[in-house]
């Protein structure tokens, strides 16, 4: 059974999507702990909710290969096989990433290479495209870069707000989420290059 690590600085609502389909038995995985580099996240405390293992390792003022670390330590205390970022709002260091190679995957909301790093519904709304989305893929050293594993597109409309974007958006990280780990987790794949590929 895959032992998952949650990384999340907020809400955690794709926690909670993933948390849902482990405890429907749809995804052979259990959750082994959620970490959260903000200790008032609220899906720290929806993790206890469900009784999960929630860990607040706070960020702040912290040398980032320091707080790397830490956060590296408790995964491996918890036994963690696979690591989902699940809007942790953190860059990993190199010495994160090569701790779980090809084991990390990060949740954006955009079509990626389109808008990376911080408030890419705004990005896309500011830029005028009609389609946007969101990916997950694998993490790498570099920003919302690694190889893809699952996008899902949506319609930017003209009447959106970021708000309305954001939503329409979310409900789509939800259901790719899941099925970007069902691929990881039954391990038919491989990654050539920049290019996952399926079978
Ligand atoms: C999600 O929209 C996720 O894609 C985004 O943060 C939100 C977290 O929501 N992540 C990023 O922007 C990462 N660059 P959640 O806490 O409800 O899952």
């Amino acid at each position: 059974m895959t032992r998952l690590g949650i990384l999340l600085s907020g809400r955690g609502s794709n926690f909670e999507a993933i948390a849902d389909h482990v405890a429907a038995g749809d995804l052979e995985a259990e959750i082994a702990v959620v970490i959260s580099n903000r200790s008032e996240a609220p899906g720290l405390e929806a993790a206890r909710r469900r009784g999960l293992p929630a860990v607040a390792i706070p960020s702040k003022g912290l040398d980032r290969e320091v707080y790397d670390r830490m956060a590296i330590e408790e995964l491996r205390r918890c036994g963690v096989g696979l690591v989902c970022l699940a809007g942790f709002m953190r860059l990993l260091s190199a010495t994160f990433v090569r701790a779980f190679p090809n084991r990390i995957l990060n949740i954006h909301p955009s079509l990626l290479p389109s808008f990376p790093g911080l408030d890419a519904q705004h990005q896309a709304l500011e830029h005028g495209v009609r389609v946007s989305g969101c990916t997950v893929h694998f993490v790498d050293e570099y920003l919302d870069a690694g190889p893809i594993l699952a996008q899902a597109p949506v319609p930017v409309l003209d009447t959106d707000t970021v708000e309305t974007l954001a939503a329409r958006i979310l409900k789509e990280e939800h259901r790719i989420y899941s099925e970007a780990l069902r691929i990881v987790i039954g391990g038919n794949y491989r990654i050539e290059g920049r290019r996952v590929i399926l079978g």
